[in-house]
């Protein structure tokens, strides 16, 4: 090995993993403190690497919306990039750059009035971007109200019960009121029904969601819209949208583009979406952007050395990589629109063809179908079997490898557990197949149990929205 190459701590020269007393190397000794003496390089990446094993199978991985496979260019560009931090605008000038220019692209993308200029910044995924939107729409209404000299002290936030847990970290560290909509049969998601309930003065904002964590459902951001419209001409309260498109922002553009979910309402003041989901990139980017600049009170935005100016910026993060911001660039150029209509059209093709074959097994009713993102949830339809239940089979597909969750719904609908499939690029239709083999054999396992299976105690496996 070069003398350049070795670890500057390897004191002797390294082991020969494998060779003789090889993994010998990798000695038992505390794991949680730190040891006096460092590994060679080769045996730390060894211990890291061999426990890293035990975790699933990313690909197989049917719970996340998180980017899991990307092409070999975008890897090269990402172990390239790696070292770069977002936050070095001025040293990192072209990453810098092409941050401004995904901003663009995306305020055009999602129908901005003046994409040229409004605000549009990368975050480390769409909870940032979430906490950041919130924080704009309090701002601005205590700003509101101060003026037109009212208390600020109680303000709310109005969305479903179906948000992702984000919104609840939102509404405790920002000291907002969280107001949740129950979902419900008759209303899957929030849909502007009965919205005058929960909506007063005090309301910041009203979140809808375009593709609802739990099952995949776009809400009908127009609908919600429409209700607020009637809420303003009955009492005067101008409430904004912030629409978290944390997975549909990716894809509603591209599948459903005559569905007017963005910019295009006047009242969505706001958006996001995930670079890092259905943006296609690995974990570590997410976006945020308003409609307009004035949306986001100046007070809230910070400046940064840049090519001897400044450039405004507004995140919660300092430094941050970069990386994830050049290869969401890398979508951009690689892919074009058709690009993303082919890879998206084709994992809502997988979708819609495991729908329909989960549906056709017998046990299960479909909660919805995988039409909006292609995602779709399920559940046992009632009176099936007492023998096994959801958590049996999520713990008999992960033995198979698959990682499929199951849980229960939100507030009012806690009785109801359900599994959900979120497909991405990269499940093709042939590994679609083997998974429908997968269900298909275990179903065939747990019917010909001679008893109900035990479960002890409460304990079921978690998962977190
Ligand atoms: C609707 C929605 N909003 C927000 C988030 C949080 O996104 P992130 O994991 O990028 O912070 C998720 C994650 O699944 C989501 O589905």
């Amino acid at each position: 090995m070069p003398a350049h190459r070795r670890s500057p701590i390897a004191a002797s020269p390294p082991p020969r993993i494998g060779g003789p007393g090889g993994f010998a190397g990798l000695a038992a000794g505390p794991r949680t403190e730190l040891p006096e003496d460092g590994l060679d390089g080769e045996l730390a990446y060894q211990l890291v690497h061999d426990e890293a094993m035990l975790d699933g199978n990313a690909r197989l991985n049917l719970a996340t919306f998180v980017g899991t496979w990307m092409d070999r260019p975008a890897d090269r560009l990402y172990a390239e990039a790696i070292q770069k931090n977002m936050i070095d605008k001025d040293e990192y000038p072209a990453t810098a750059e092409i941050e401004e220019r995904c901003g663009r692209i995306l305020a055009r993308l999602w129908h901005s009035p003046e994409p040229d200029r409004t605000i549009a910044t990368s975050t480390l995924g769409s909870s940032e971007a979430g906490m950041l939107a919130g924080m704009a729409f309090k701002r601005r209404w205590q700003a509101r109200r101060r003026a037109e000299g009212r208390p600020t002290d109680r303000p709310n936030l109005v969305l479903s019960s179906a948000a992702q847990v984000c919104w609840e970290k939102f509404a405790n560290y920002w000291e907002v009121e969280p107001r949740y909509v129950p979902i419900s049969e008759e209303h899957k998601t929030l849909d502007g029904h009965d919205l005058e309930r929960y909506v007063d003065e005090n309301t910041i904002g009203v979140v809808a969601i375009l593709g609802v964590t739990y099952t995949g459902m776009y809400e009908p951001v127009k609908e919600i819209a429409a209700a607020l419209d009637r809420i303003q001409a009955a009492r005067g309260w101008d409430v904004p949208v912030h629409v978290d498109a944390a997975s549909g922002g990716f894809v509603a553009p591209f599948l459903q583009p005559d569905l007017e979910w963005d910019f295009r309402l006047e009242r969505v003041g706001s958006l996001k979406a995930g670079g890092h989901k259905y943006g296609l990139v690995y974990p570590g980017v997410g976006w945020v952007v308003w409609r307009t600049a004035d949306l986001l009170p100046e007070e809230l935005v910070f400046r940064v050395s840049y090519l001897g100016g400044d450039m405004p910026t507004f995140c919660l993060n300092f430094s941050r990589p970069g990386a994830q911001v050049l290869l969401q660039y890398y979508t951009f150029v690689r892919l074009g629109r058709e690009g993303f209509r082919r890879l998206h059209g084709n994992s809502r093709d997988v979708a819609r063809m495991l729908a329909d074959g989960v549906a056709k097994l017998g046990p299960f009713e479909l909660w919805n179908d995988g039409s909006d993102i292609p995602v779709f949830a399920y559940r046992l339809a009632p009176g099936y079997t007492d023998k096994w239940n959801l958590h049996d089979l999520s713990a008999m597909l992960r033995q198979r490898g698959w990682l499929v969750p199951s849980y229960p719904m939100p507030d009012s609908l806690t009785g109801t557990t359900v599994q959900r499939i979120v497909v991405r690029n990269g499940l093709t239709h042939d590994l679609g197949l083997k998974l429908l083999d997968s269900l298909r054999a275990s179903v065939a396992y747990l019917d010909s149990l001679d008893g109900p299976l035990p479960h002890p105690g409460t304990v079921t496996p978690s998962f977190h929205h």
